[in-house]
């Protein structure tokens, strides 16, 4: 029924996803591009160590912590990407602010 043009291409956003780089649709969110970019685990649980990834994909569950652009902490499925964002993968507890983080309205 629909068919999209030849000659139209999707707009994409070039990411980092633990240094490695990943190429997403605009628009899509950060925990998206943690599972375009395979990651076996974007954190890990503070207690059992647990390998964790985006699960709900609605702000729900908190699988999907990551450190986003120097920032901790941060549920990566209600984070739009970017172009040049860094989604870095936490390990355990980490402090809810850091000294010279900077935090976005
Ligand atoms: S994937 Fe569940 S809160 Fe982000």
């Amino acid at each position: 029924m629909f068919a999209q043009r030849p000659d139209i291409r999707p707009a994409t956003v070039d990411v980092f996803v633990a240094g490695q780089p990943v190429r997403v649709p605009e628009g899509a969110t950060a925990a998206a591009a943690v599972l375009l970019a395979g990651l076996p685990a974007i954190r890990e649980t503070p207690v059992t160590g647990s390998p964790r990834l985006p699960y709900c994909m609605m702000g729900v569950c908190f699988d999907c912590l990551a450190e986003i652009d120097g920032i901790a902490n941060r549920q990566s499925c209600t984070v739009a990407v970017r172009p040049g964002m860094r989604i870095e993968p936490q390990r355990g507890a980490r402090p809810a602010w850091r000294e010279g983080a900077v935090h976005e309205g």
